[in-house]
């Protein structure tokens, strides 16, 4: 089983700058992400927070409930985030960094990723397909 968290404003996709981020609703995403791993043979569980601790937890707890990897889009965070780089680092689960939009594109702040480096990979710029592939380099990596 995989675990997909979505971080910071994530919520508000759909009505959030849709020319960057599409115009899927994070509802759509997670149904678009539950059908993927049913195409790939595994199953998923979607969260989504704005609060930089419930990730933390949720990343922390993960081993031992059945996950096999992350898949976390952690927003801004990604940009920032010592805290969440060190829950990421701390726990032995695999994990892939994925970003709607392509961050190398974007402003200089975007293009610096703290959590990447603790992760498996960063997948960016691919929409939602990005989470599929995501999941494929987990499930690869079983
Ligand atoms: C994002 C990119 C981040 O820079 C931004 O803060 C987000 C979304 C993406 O999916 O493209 O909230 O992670």
């Amino acid at each position: 089983m995989v675990l997909i968290l979505n971080g910071p404003n994530l919520n508000a996709l759909g009505k959030r700058e849709p020319q960057i981020y599409g115009t899927l609703t994070l509802s759509d995403l997670e149904s678009l992400c539950e059908a993927y791993a049913a195409e790939l043979g595994t199953d998923v569980t979607c969260r989504q927070s704005n609060f930089e601790g419930q990730l933390i937890e949720w990343i922390q707890d993960a081993e031992g409930h059945g996950f096999t990897g992350i898949v976390l889009n952690p927003g801004a965070l990604t940009h920032y985030s010592y805290a969440l780089r060190d829950a990421v680092a701390g726990q032995p689960l695999p994990v892939v960094e994925v970003h709607l939009s392509n961050v190398d594109a974007r402003e200089a702040f975007r293009q610096v990723s703290v959590t990447a480096g603790v992760c498996l990979g960063k997948v960016s710029g691919f929409g939602p397909l990005g989470y599929r592939l995501a999941m494929e380099v987990l499930l690869e990596r079983l």
